[in-house]
């Protein structure tokens, strides 16, 4: 096993920019879509895989890993780096990740800016950070030991929340800035996150202004975006990952595609799944907002 700091200075992005391998919109890869996806090969530019479901060696999901990664490009996507702890990050969780990267060659792998796990207890929630120095430190020499230990930047993930911190010291969109720039890493904005914080926010007396968050980021840094569907609860929105993308996530998909221009999307759908051509047709609807605004952008 590499210890953390033996590739230092070898910290490269991927062998592939996004411009060469993915383009366009893709889906969320998920058991309920295996044999439809190998049997069809259906028209999808690329698929993104929750990389944690495949870290068991005998895990029957390897199968279909393995085939689809013949026929489409990947990317991975991780819940368990859990950046934000103050614990030490796990060593063999991200051997067993970097097994993956080396024998699948995925285009990106990502993360979220959050935590999940404290003094060996494993939450399957993504917790948000308070937004100060101290956590801003604890977040760079995690993501520079992971990029260190993977021999690759990541991409990190804007997670939705219900709460705040009273200690939090800046906007998320400076938090998240900061720490792409100075742990040299890139984003994966998530425009329903962005969306479902700022309407829960503002329930608590908080302001998130979405259109600054986009204004602040980056461009540079932005390599995917995601979009997904949330659930109204009357109180407040579920980020459910459970419904179509609603109008003002498109509206606001919009507003960042201008901003950002031609970066991938990914379509996230994770409970209550339907049929994929419902996936399928979510994707081709992200596609024309992406080309209308590239058109007027370009
Ligand atoms: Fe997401």
């Amino acid at each position: 096993m590499n210890t953390p700091g033996e590739h230092h200075n070898k910290i490269k992005q991927s062998a592939y920019t996004h411009s060469d391998i993915i383009r366009g919109v893709g889906v969320g890869y998920r058991a309920e879509h295996f044999e439809y996806i190998e049997q069809n090969k259906p028209d999808i530019p690329w698929l993104e895989i929750l990389i944690d479901n495949y870290m068991m060696d005998d895990s029957p999901s390897l199968y279909y890993l393995d085939k689809v990664a013949q026929n489409y490009p990947l990317t991975f996507h991780a819940v368990g780096m859990s950046l934000g702890s103050a614990d030490e990050l796990d060593f063999a969780y991200l051997e067993k990740l970097k097994q993956l990267i080396e024998q699948y060659q995925p285009v990106y792998v990502s993360d979220h800016l959050c935590w999940t796990s404290i003094n060996g207890y494993h939450s399957h929630d993504l917790l948000p950070i308070p937004y100060t120095e101290e956590a801003i430190d604890v977040v760079i020499k995690h993501i520079k030991q992971v990029q260190d230990f993977l021999g690759r930047r990541i991409l990190l993930e804007n997670v939705s929340s219900y709460i705040t911190y009273k200690n939090s010291a800046m906007q998320e969109w400076e938090f998240l800035k900061i720490i792409a720039e100075q742990a040299d890493c890139d984003i994966l904005l998530d425009i329903n996150n962005i969306y479902v914080s700022a309407i829960n926010h503002k329930a608590i007396n908080h302001n998130i202004d979405a259109k600054a968050y986009l204004e602040h980021l980056p461009v540079e840094r932005v390599k995917e975006m995601h979009l997904a569907g949330y659930t109204d609860m009357a109180t407040h929105l579920l980020d459910s990952h459970a419904e179509k993308v609603h109008q003002p996530v498109w509206q606001l998909y919009q507003k960042a595609l201008e901003r950002f221009g031609n970066v991938p999307t990914l379509i996230e759908w994770d409970n209550d799944i339907p049929d994929f051509s419902v996936l399928q047709a979510e994707a081709k609807k992200a596609e024309r907002i992406m080309q209308q605004v590239l058109k007027h952008v370009a």
